[in-house]
């Protein structure tokens, strides 16, 4: 029995005050969950909300983390430093860092083990393009993102995949449950060729304009095990409604 996970990636959203508002009102809000909840907000905030959240069970994590322990790197974050400030987790290989920062799947791959090795659980996100799928290529590019990211992990233990269709994220487009349910049980079977033992424990999320009103039925999707939630995130009502439907 996999536990539902959701997670909040705030992207470059959040100003003192508000984060402050949002989650008070986001922690008010949530009812008895089965879910395990974390909160991304930009590194700027990960002390803020690390002190907001407090003694609650929502957990933190990053939005990004180095593909380097240290050194002489300007503007990066090691994945080191995000354990050693209290968060738990670390999204991965968005699609936003894929797209606007050229990250490859070698620099991704990179990525994932150094967060493992800090004791962070990272979170891969992988997806297609709208052309992709339109091609017929929706698999075989989330396979070779998954192969590229994940040949060269010793183990897959722990690990979460956000399956994020980059033609639904922001744009109110969602995949359909069974577009999801599919795309999920063929990410599942990949798992499964990689590391037979983790294939079935492994959390997988679907991402892309989650909502209160749709998040029930894609929960109801026998592969689908949360979700990576952005704008709706923003909004604490909405998020811990969709935190209690998992
Ligand atoms: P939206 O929920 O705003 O579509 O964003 C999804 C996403 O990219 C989460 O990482």
């Amino acid at each position: 029995m996999r536990q539902p996970l959701v997670i909040a990636n705030w992207k470059m959203h959040g100003k003192g005050a508000f984060n402050e508002a949002l989650v008070t009102d986001f922690l008010t809000a949530l009812k008895e969950h089965r879910a395990e909840c974390v909160l991304c907000p930009p590194f700027a905030y990960l002390g803020q909300l690390s002190e907001l959240l407090g003694a609650s069970d929502v957990m933190l994590g990053a939005q990004d983390c180095s593909h380097i322990d240290q050194g002489a790197y300007t503007g990066e974050v090691s994945a080191e430093m995000l354990k050693d400030i209290g968060c738990q987790w670390v999204i991965v290989g968005h699609s936003e860092r894929r797209q606007y920062h050229q990250e490859s799947d070698g620099l991704v791959a990179a990525k994932l083990g150094m967060a493992q090795r800090a004791g962070l659980v990272p979170v891969l996100c992988v997806g297609e393009t709208q052309e992709q799928r339109e091609a017929g290529q929706a698999e075989s590019v989330v396979k070779a993102q998954l192969l590229g990211a994940l040949s060269d992990l010793p183990d897959l233990n722990g690990l979460a995949i956000a399956y994020e269709p980059v033609w639904a994220i922001g744009t109110g487009l969602t995949a359909s449950p069974a577009q999801a349910q599919d795309m999920h049980a063929f990410i599942r079977d990949v798992v499964r060729d990689l590391d037979a033992g983790n294939a079935d424990t492994l959390r997988l999320l679907y991402g892309g304009s989650v909502k209160a009103a749709n998040a029930a039925e894609l929960f109801a999707q026998s592969d689908i095990d949360g979700a990576l939630v952005g704008g709706a995130s923003l909004d604490a009502k909405a998020f811990a409604a969709i935190v209690g439907a998992a």
